[in-house]
């Protein structure tokens, strides 16, 4: 059996971050195994398979500390390769972790002028980011956090990230941005533990911001299972709080080191049930791919895969629809008390007085009613291995 699988349009928003096909490899134990590729080459390349758009860290454009003549041609020829390609910038984000500058950290490094220096790095980028069009910041704070408990004041440091989105808030406002940033969490690597290290610890920072609205969660598949969390129920409730501005889409097999996976690879059936929370909750942002080709692959696996991200999402989606629509699926959502899950526990005008005079039911009865959830899931997994269409 053959399905074929929709080509990518406009419409899907699919995006990629250029470090992503860029990656040249170079990991804890080796060199890099890939050339650096060309950012025009790489836009043609995206364009050419259907991407829509791209997200970058500055120092993925411009090289960190580049003067100002070498910096201004870069974004003219960037921008030239956008034209010409039809690509928009989706999102931008700050490289606060390659330099050894920030090697404890950025907005929350115990220095004080490294938090500075920061800031404005990020101010500066908010600039570029607005000028090309970007609608999402994204935070990702790979280095702010420690290796030992006793090397950083987690209250402190938390009043210092903080204070980074304040005055940043502050900045994109007094600008006239039209921007709003979304915290990518990340339980460890590079640091041993990193703060705001899963999206309900970011959703619960967010709302002791000045502006609160402003700021929302870039949730990243793979970075949510290496907590050992369901990515899927992470997204869900982002979507519940109206905070998810952005999603990172890859693939992960389990608490283990970041794999960045292409998205549909390592946790498939969590991968379903992440593209259903999408539909299911109206996500109408990039859908942005962030994984690393493998490292064994030339610059054709890296064009390979990036498709590839593409294609599962599309068959996913074919596969979610499908499932939705199935009859014995609604029936067996009803046979599961889905719809009544959906209704208010308390009727209309009852309060704990009226709760008191309800007749209390025999709860060995509500004990033994059936749930029918095996069957539920049953048929997801058909849908999802194929059996079923
Ligand atoms: C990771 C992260 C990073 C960030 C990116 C944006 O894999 O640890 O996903 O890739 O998303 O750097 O700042
Ligand atoms: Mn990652
Ligand atoms: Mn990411």
């Amino acid at each position: 059996m053959t399905i074929d699988i929709p080509k990518p349009t406009p419409a899907d928003k699919f995006s990629f971050g250029l470090w992503t096909v860029g990656w040249q490899a170079r990991d804890p134990f080796g060199d890099a195994t890939r050339a650096e590729l060309d950012l025009v080459h790489s836009l043609e390349q995206l364009a050419g398979l259907g991407a829509y758009g791209v997200n970058f860290h500055d120092d993925d454009v411009i090289p960190f500390g580049a003067d100002d003549a070498t910096r201004d041609a870069i974004i003219a020829r960037f921008k030239q390769g956008l034209a010409d390609t039809g690509l928009v910038v989706t999102t931008a984000t700050t490289n606060l972790f390659t330099h050894p500058v920030f090697k404890d950290g950025g907005l929350t490094s115990n220095s004080r002028d490294v938090r500075r220096f920061a800031i404005r790095k990020v101010m500066r980028n908010i600039d570029l980011a607005a000028e090309l069009g970007a609608r999402v910041y994204v935070a990702w704070g790979g280095r702010e956090g420690a290796e030992f408990q006793g090397t950083k004041d987690v209250a402190a440091a938390l009043d210092r990230y903080q204070e980074a989105f304040n005055v940043l808030g502050e900045y994109v406002v007094d600008q006239g941005y039209d921007l709003r940033f979304a915290i990518e969490p990340k339980p460890n690597e590079p640091r041993g533990d990193i703060l705001l290290p899963t999206v309900g610890h970011a959703l619960a920072f967010i709302e002791t911001l000045d502006r609160p609205e402003l700021v929302g969660v870039n949730p990243e598949i793979g970075h949510e299972e290496m907590a050992g969390l369901n990515a899927a129920a992470g997204y869900a409730q982002a979507l519940w709080h109206g905070k998810l501005f952005h999603i990172d889409l890859n693939g992960q097999n389990g608490p283990r080191y970041d794999q960045d996976l292409r998205f549909g690879a390592g946790n498939v059936r969590g991968a379903f049930w992440v593209v259903d929370t999408l539909l299911a909750g109206g996500y109408d942002g990039p859908v942005h791919f962030d994984y690393k080709p493998i490292r064994p692959e030339t610059e054709t696996g890296v064009w390979v895969s990036a498709k590839a991200c593409m294609d599962n999402y599309l068959i996913l989606r074919e596969k979610v629809k499908a499932y939705r629509a199935d009859p014995e699926v609604q029936q067996a959502l009803v046979d599961a008390a889905l719809p009544e899950l959906a209704q208010p526990t308390l009727a209309d005008g009852e309060g704990w007085r009226e709760l008191l005079e309800w007749e209390l039911p025999d709860p060995e009865v509500l004990a033994a009613r059936e749930v029918a959830m095996e069957r539920l899931d049953q048929l997801a997994l058909e849908h999802l291995y194929g059996v079923r269409g």
